[in-house]
């Protein structure tokens, strides 16, 4: 069981491109111009409604479908009995594919109104089917994962995508899915640009010639995650997916450990309780 989670999580690009906001004919042109510089790894879910531009991207940019990792995450709309394997076939439709690498659960329902087994049973029967090659939750907690193993088995879910950047660390929680070999996805790896003036990125920034931003995917990478900036800009685009060449050093690595402050941005109050 073991080597195949690895080779699971092997086959997963750790820097993708993120893709909420990038919707219409600008979103179309970012995820084409991601790909051109070469992210691998592209990250939608229905409520964005960007699965159509990810799928007009990738055909336009002439990569194999082979080439990519396509993630998309079912919303919390669509769980109840026999909802949720066709709305992921409309996805599927949208993105203009037969499967979808990786499908992930994109909240725990509301208030926990829907019970897990309901929806975790139709997400595992969604991957019998072919529809997904693999599965996953996002924004679950230790008690939660804790019950998707119980109902599912051990090593089901080879992915948890939650907020995390060096201002929120998340360090319980990724500390919790690493011992489990559950994948940990950074979103809001970079803090939605509200690292600029952090003076431990900025001065460990200077030894690379880089920006806060790229040293806090640098971290992210440099401690197994995977991370999934989003941007507009094609300058951006760029300098975020560059950070991958960075190898910060076990010492840099832990002088970041120490800004954490717990700087939760996504906080519906319908959300779970978090770790
Ligand atoms: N699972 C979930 O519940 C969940 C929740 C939130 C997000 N996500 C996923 O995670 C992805 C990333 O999260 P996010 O988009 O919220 O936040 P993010 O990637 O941390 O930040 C994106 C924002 O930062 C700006 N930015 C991008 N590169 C920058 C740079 N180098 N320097 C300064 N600012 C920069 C962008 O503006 P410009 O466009 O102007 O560059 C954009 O407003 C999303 O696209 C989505 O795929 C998942």
């Amino acid at each position: 069981m073991e080597e195949i989670l690895l080779e699971k999580h092997d086959v997963i690009p750790p820097t993708g491109f993120g893709t909420y906001g990038r919707n219409g004919k600008e979103g179309i042109d970012a995820i084409l111009c991601a790909l051109e510089t070469g992210y691998r790894h592209l990250d939608t879910a229905q409520t964005y409604d960007t699965e159509f531009e990810v799928g007009e991207a990738l055909r336009r940019s002439g990569l194999k479908r082979d080439d990519i990792f396509l993630t998309t995450k079912i919303s919390t709309d669509n769980f109840g009995p026999d909802a949720l394997i066709p709305s992921l076939e409309k996805s599927l439709e949208a993105l203009k594919v037969d499967q979808v690498d990786l499908t992930l659960i994109h909240w725990p329902a509301p208030n926990g109104r829907i019970p897990l087994e309901v929806y975790l049973t139709q997400i595992a029967e969604a991957q019998v089917r072919g529809l997904t090659r693999l599965i996953g939750v996002s924004n679950f907690t230790i008690a939660l994962l804790e019950e998707t193993e119980a109902l599912l088995g051990k090593g089901k879910i080879v992915n948890n995508q939650f907020e995390l950047n060096p201002i929120l660390q998340n360090k319980k929680l990724a500390n919790y899915c690493q011992e489990k070999e559950i994948l940990v996805t950074c979103y809001l790896p970079i803090a939605r640009g509200m690292l600029s003036n952090e003076p431990v990125l900025l001065s460990i920034g200077e030894k690379y010639g880089a920006t806060p931003e790229q040293i806090a995917i640098a971290f992210e990478l440099a401690k197994g995650y995977a991370a999934i900036p989003t941007s507009g800009q094609p300058e951006r685009i760029r300098s975020n997916f560059k950070a991958s060449s960075i190898m910060l050093t076990p010492d840099e690595v832990a002088r970041i450990e120490t800004i954490d402050r717990n700087h939760r941005v996504v906080d519906p109050d319908w959300g779970p309780k978090w770790d």
